[in-house]
């Protein structure tokens, strides 16, 4: 295939997933965090399917995702000098602001709130794709409520089979995910930025943007306001049972020689170390990120093993390298049915 032809197909299928979103249908869209369910915002019947498709209840909110920052000012109420500091900063990127909204965007969108959180996402096809549609595209992670965010094509394909092959969900190919985590949700206030989800956007480089004292952490499990209604306890989970355990490398390479004879009951289920799986994560943070899905995914079709574990070594890093640390702790911590060993807060 010749470069023009591989532009030719790229920008055609652009051309139908658009069409297929201005008709109200959802489209798998590729973004650098993860890959999203889109539907427009103006596409009443297109946000009604992500609840359906998704199985996810109404009170957790979508992220709308734009191209331009004029489209943020048509869904944001307010923009806070923060605010506008933070796009300009991180946007395009996997920062999602929750502001003030307007009362013309669909409620179901808000799940009710008086706020909706927003996001320029760095993938060339997704900002082609919002573009192209003419409006703000809603998107959540393509995934099953509850489940692990897909990273690639397949993924979205094994979350949706059906709806994949009849074509009522239309599935844009961007290549694997790059960061593969889900983006840094912040809540925006006149002079204070809350972390609701940790995310590839640290703690760190949003206190380089606003000032080291207007970051705070968000408890998102709390029931404060200010919460991520959807980031709950239990969130991100395989199917089989996951065990992490968190300790040192002598910890670590301890409990790893010993796995054969291990054994656990977890939920009911009586789990032996030859039948755990151990999932190897990269010591880079950033690959490590980028392969977490996958080798969670790949656990869960493997049928030589009924449950995983991942060995989550810590060691002294460079502080932003500890950042995303942190955002795959989060997601660990959610996505596993038993924690060992010396976890985080
Ligand atoms: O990277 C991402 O953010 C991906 C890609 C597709 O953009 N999207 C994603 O969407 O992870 P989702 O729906 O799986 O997670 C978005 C979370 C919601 O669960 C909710 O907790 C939070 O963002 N959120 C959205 N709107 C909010 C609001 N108005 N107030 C508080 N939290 C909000
Ligand atoms: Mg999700």
């Amino acid at each position: 295939m010749s470069r023009d032809d591989r532009y030719e197909t790229k920008t055609s299928a652009i051309e139908m997933a658009a069409s297929h979103l201005r008709a109200g249908r959802c489209v798998a869209m590729p973004t650098e965090t993860v890959y999203g369910l889109a539907a427009s915002i103006v596409s009443r019947e297109g946000i009604e399917r992500i609840f359906q498709l998704k199985e996810r209840p109404s009170f957790d909110p979508l992220i709308v995702h734009i191209a331009e920052i004029d489209q943020a000012e048509e869904v944001a109420r307010k923009w806070t000098s923060i605010a506008r500091d933070l796009a300009q900063a991180f946007w395009p990127g996997p920062l999602t602001l929750v502001l003030p909204r307007r009362l013309l965007i669909n409620e179901m969108i808000t799940s009710g709130l008086d706020t909706v959180g927003i996001r320029m996402p760095r993938h060339e096809l997704a900002l082609e794709l919002i573009r192209k549609t003419g409006a703000p595209l809603a998107a959540p992670s393509a995934n099953r409520f509850g489940r692990t965010s897909p990273t690639t094509v397949d993924h979205v394909r094994s979350e949706f089979p059906e709806a994949v092959a009849s074509g009522e969900i239309f599935v844009l190919d961007g290549g694997q995910s790059e960061i593969g985590l889900e983006s840094t949700v912040v809540s925006v206030t006149e002079n204070e930025v809350t972390i609701l989800r940790p995310g590839a956007v640290t703690k760190l480089e949003l206190e380089g943007v606003a000032g080291r004292t207007r970051v705070i952490v968000g408890a998102p499990n709390s029931k404060a306001k200010t919460a991520s209604p959807g980031h709950t306890e239990h969130h991100y989970m395989p199917k089989k049972p996951l065990i992490v355990f968190w300790g040192s490398a002598a910890e670590v390479a301890l409990h790893r020689e010993s796995l054969s004879g291990f054994q656990v009951k977890i939920d009911g289920q009586e789990l032996v170390g030859e039948r755990i799986g151990d999932v190897i994560l990269s010591h880079d943070s950033r690959l490590a990120a980028r392969e977490l899905y996958a080798a969670i995914r790949n656990a869960d079709l493997d049928t030589g093993v009924d449950a995983m574990i991942i060995y989550r070594e810590k060691s002294e890093l460079d502080p932003s390298a500890n950042e995303i640390w942190e955002a795959i702790d989060d997601r660990l911590k959610r996505a596993s049915r038993l924690r060992l060993g010396d976890r985080p807060q």
